[in-house]
């Protein structure tokens, strides 16, 4: 007969006939209904304020307040407003039977009651204010979830936005450093510059040069890097283009009829292989500069850089100049230059290969390091130091 919930709803039967108060309530109870009772309006409340009914059936005359009023109040307050009414009463009149869903009534039952069809319909509005109460509960954790998910969405918002802040300050702050690198490499060659105006010796003023070359080469490195995007990775092409053209400039009023070609890709270096790389190059070209050309001939001097495959950078120097002299030993340099090239040849892990067939070429190879060897080098490193 009536449907089951898993706990006894209530019903409150506000009635002042003393048959309901006896047959219907005994009926409900008999049908798994817990029923509360009231026969005049103040009763209603007190009882309500105790327990909150799950239905209440209302009958329409009553001593003092009527059943109207009743559900008007019931209505207007907010705890109360969800439980569903059904009025009871003998009235016929369609226009109490409107005023009743006016004021919000989910049913209108004509008394004489036949217990079986009040007890049908009061089952069937129970079951539809269950379900209410389960879709109202669903939709506050719903509710909630969502709340919590936009508190947690708004707590990674920001944690993402002071990620952001501090790499574009750590990235402003490492732009800072390499443009200090290179101003303090400046402040050195010029104090160098200064020493070197009271040398009259010239073999010691070509030292003096020399180093000043060098030195001109790495900050050209930091130079690159902090105009860059890239702050960890020089490219190395256009490094290698400017490098060139700036030696060949200030040596070009010696060497009116060589040419220089260079022909580079767009291969990104890590710092730690930009710069000994940098300073082989300096050595070389300074090399094709100063010794291919002694006798005012003109020529070319061509720099390569490509990569031959994934990982594999090769870089090459030459000139048709006079060539090598026939004494000279690649493997056991007694010359500075040479030696230094031997050195960072071996630190970036690459090979030397010298071409004398037509003038002079140096082929260097080597492997480009990935992001990911530099990470074990450092945790290399770290391991070490512990
Ligand atoms: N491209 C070249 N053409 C002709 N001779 C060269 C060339 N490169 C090097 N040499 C010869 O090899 C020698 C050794 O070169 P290396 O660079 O080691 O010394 P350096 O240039 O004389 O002096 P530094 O130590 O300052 O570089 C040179 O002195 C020069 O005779
Ligand atoms: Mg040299």
């Amino acid at each position: 007969m009536t449907e089951s919930f898993d706990t006894m709803n209530t019903i409150l039967v506000v009635d002042d006939d003393p048959y309901m108060f006896n047959v219907l309530a005994d009926f409900m109870r008999e049908a798994g209904y817990k029923v509360l009772l009231a026969t005049r309006a103040e009763t209603v409340f007190e009882t309500i304020g105790r327990e909150l009914p799950d239905i209440i059936l209302l009958d329409i005359n009553l001593p003092g307040i009527t059943g109207f009023e009743i559900a008007a109040r019931l209505k207007a307050n907010r705890r109360t407003r969800g439980i569903p009414v059904i009025f009871m009463s003998a009235r016929t009149d369609s226009k109490d039977k409107v005023r009743a869903f006016d004021l919000g009534a989910v049913d209108y039952i004509t008394k004489p009651i036949n217990l079986e069809e009040g007890a049908a319909r009061i089952n069937t509005h129970l079951t539809i204010r269950n379900l209410q109460k389960s879709l109202e509960d669903r939709n506050a954790r719903l509710s909630r979830e969502i709340a919590e998910r936009k508190k947690v969405e708004e707590a990674l918002r920001r944690s993402e936005e002071q990620i952001k802040a501090s790499l574009t300050e750590k990235e402003v702050l490492l732009k800072e450093i390499h443009h200090r690198v290179k101003n303090n490499l400046q402040i050195i060659n010029s104090l160098l510059n200064l020493q070197s105006r009271g040398i009259k010796d010239q073999e010691s003023r070509d030292i003096f040069e020399k180093c000043k070359n060098r030195i001109d080469s790495i900050a050209l490195v930091h130079e690159k890097l902090y105009q860059s995007e890239d702050l960890a990775n020089v490219n190395f092409g256009e490094y290698v283009n400017t490098l060139a053209v700036r030696l060949f400039d200030a040596y070009s009023s010696r060497l009116p009829d060589v040419e220089l070609k260079v022909n580079v890709e767009s291969i990104y270096l890590q710092v730690n292989q930009a710069i000994p790389c940098a300073l082989v190059i300096n050595e070389l070209v300074m090399n094709s500069i100063k010794h291919g050309f002694p006798t005012g001939k003109g020529g070319e001097i061509a720099i390569e850089i490509k990569l031959l495959d994934a990982d594999k950078v090769s870089l090459s120097v030459a000139d048709n100049g006079v060539g090598l002299p026939k004494d000279f030993k690649i493997d056991t340099p007694v010359t500075l230059g040479m030696q230094i090239i031997n050195a960072l040849i071996g630190q970036l892990h690459g090979t030397l290969e010298v071409d004398k067939s037509k003038g002079t070429k140096f082929i260097i190879d080597f492997p480009q390091k990935s992001d990911r060897d530099k990470k074990n080098e450092e945790e290399r490193l770290l391991k070490s130091k512990h």
